[in-house]
């Protein structure tokens, strides 16, 4: 499974990125905005921290602008992914760009048949949301298994990018279902690390070894 993390904060993806560990990276405009920069020299900035698809949101509603607002985008690097809303307009914009070349992340889908148009369009990736669907007493994860089914039904190559992560919990089920990837905030990456019985246990061999006397350098 692929961890991409989900913010467009530099000094969260750099501290992230040193363990090795994180493959990709989301953001959006609510995210951008968040970090108070502009779009573009912060994605720039991201692409050269992360090797893997960095996810750079379109904000026009209509095809030709998403078209010429993502061509914009991609130029900005090589591992720009193009993020694209899952309207009509937005798979029009994904099916053009993919045609392209460009690898585009179809976001804001909330169903089954949503992700199903989306692999049509040829999106390389899916981002269904889990979090909010829970939100509304909606089954999130029910939506990934459905969507991870269908996909290999017909063998499409579009990856379930399992979007909108709350907790730890939301990672091992998405995982058990197969997802390709699990886009996180930073402190639910972090969370992945702990485990209570992990401190108390470094606790104690450290404090056995210290009696010892001994150093292994
Ligand atoms: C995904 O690409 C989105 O940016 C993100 O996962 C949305 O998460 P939220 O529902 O916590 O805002």
């Amino acid at each position: 499974m692929k961890f991409f993390v989900d913010t467009a904060d530099v000094a969260e993806i750099r501290s992230l990125a040193a363990t090795g560990l994180l493959d990709g990276v989301t953001t959006n405009p609510s995210l951008i905005a968040k970090s108070g920069r502009k779009m573009s020299e912060v994605i720039a900035e991201i692409c050269a921290l992360v090797p893997g698809p960095v996810s750079a949101e379109v904000t026009a509603t209509d095809h030709e602008t998403m078209l010429k607002e993502g061509r914009y985008l991609r130029a900005i690097a090589p591992n720009v992914a193009v993020k694209v809303p899952l309207t009509e307009a937005g798979l029009r914009t994904c099916k053009a760009l993919s045609d392209e070349g460009t690898p585009v992340n179809v976001t804001l889908c909330f169903s089954a048949n949503q992700a199903l148009l989306a692999a049509k369009a040829g999106a390389a990736f899916i981002s269904p949301f889990v979090g909010r669907l829970d939100d509304i007493g909606q089954d999130g994860m029910g939506l990934i298994a459905d969507v991870v089914q269908i996909y290999r039904n017909y063998a499409f190559r579009t990856e379930v990018l399992v979007a909108s992560i709350r907790h730890p919990v939301h990672v091992l089920q998405a995982a058990k279902l197969g997802a390709h990837v699990a886009t996180m905030p930073p402190a639910v990456i972090r969370a992945l690390f702990r485990h209570p019985l992990t401190d108390k246990g470094l606790e104690a061999f450290l404090a056995d070894w210290a009696k010892t006397g001994q150093s292994i350098l």
